[in-house]
């Protein structure tokens, strides 16, 4: 049997000596695609950063393919694209360099990109399907296409365990389609994910497991139920957009179910 990609057990963290996470136990098995839900501040980022020794538990422990965060080296076989992070990051890059920029725990230091990294990068490109948009500066794309760069970019690094939160985040519903199918793509590699959303869209049809975090706290896990599909606290999210100074669409355009009106659970 294959080792638990991420494995937390009595999972706590406090900041600024308040309780943000507490009694979290969640074992994702291999190839599994797990959606973490929840309210704004129920602590779907803080557990996700935890999970990658960015943010330390106050008790309990995170494995990582079975070894101890603390002893885990083997920082290529993950990959995670933080919340509302801009592909930009001031210097003019193309979309190829941007995604090359996820090889580089792969490549020994100041080697030319090989054959085997120029491979990885074009078919990174391909999954998220901006490989006609190689050779543009990143700052030429929209939001939600610069959100598929970053994702991109943590696939060129072939890692086996993908974290990603909100990828979905004031994407329009055109380039929610196309995140989705980049993330079939994964998934039909085998890879793991745990993807932080508050709605999926056309993402939820490859949702394994739904895990609903409330203060802090598992309050479900299991099926994705349909009062997870609903936009609660939509409102709150749009209001903090302008970290990433994108071009955004309407984010509900097309989808079902329309603007949260009053569907706070
Ligand atoms: N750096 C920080 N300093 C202080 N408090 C923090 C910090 N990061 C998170 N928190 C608090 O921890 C709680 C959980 O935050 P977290 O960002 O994990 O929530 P979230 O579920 O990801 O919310 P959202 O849907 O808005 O992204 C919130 O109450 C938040 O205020
Ligand atoms: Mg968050």
């Amino acid at each position: 049997m294959r080792l638990s990609p991420v494995e937390v057990s009595d999972g706590a963290v406090a900041i600024g000596g308040r309780p943000v996470l507490r009694g979290i136990d969640l074992t994702v098995a291999p190839g599994e695609f797990l959606a973490l839900m929840g309210p704004n501040g129920s602590g779907k980022s803080t557990l996700v950063r935890a999970m990658t020794g960015l943010r330390p538990l106050s008790r309990g422990q995170v494995t990582l393919f079975g070894t101890p965060l603390a002893e885990f080296r083997d920082w290529r076989r993950v990959g995670f694209v933080p919340q509302r992070s801009s592909a930009e990051s001031g210097v003019p890059a193309s979309v190829w360099e941007t995604v090359s920029a996820g090889r580089l725990t792969r490549r020994r230091l100041l080697r030319p990109l090989g054959a085997a990294d120029r491979r990885a990068i074009t078919s990174a490109l391909e999954l998220v399907g901006l490989a006609d948009r190689a050779r543009d500066g990143v700052g030429t794309l929209s939001g939600g296409q610069q959100q598929r760069v970053l994702i991109a970019r943590a696939l060129a690094g072939e890692p086996e365990l993908f974290l990603l939160d909100e990828p979905t985040a004031g994407v329009d519903a055109l380039n929610q389609r196309a995140l989705a199918d980049a993330l079939r793509g994964l998934k039909d590699l085998g890879a793991t994910v745990v993807l932080v959303a508050h709605e999926l869209g056309p993402i939820a049809p490859l949702v394994d497991r739904a895990v609903v975090m409330r203060d802090g706290r598992i309050e479900h896990d299991g099926e994705l139920r349909e009062q997870d599909l609903s936009h609660h606290d939509h409102h709150h999210r749009r209001a903090g957009a302008g970290a990433h100074a994108l071009r955004v669409s309407a984010p509900l355009d097309g989808l079902a179910g329309g603007p949260a009106e009053g569907r706070r659970p």
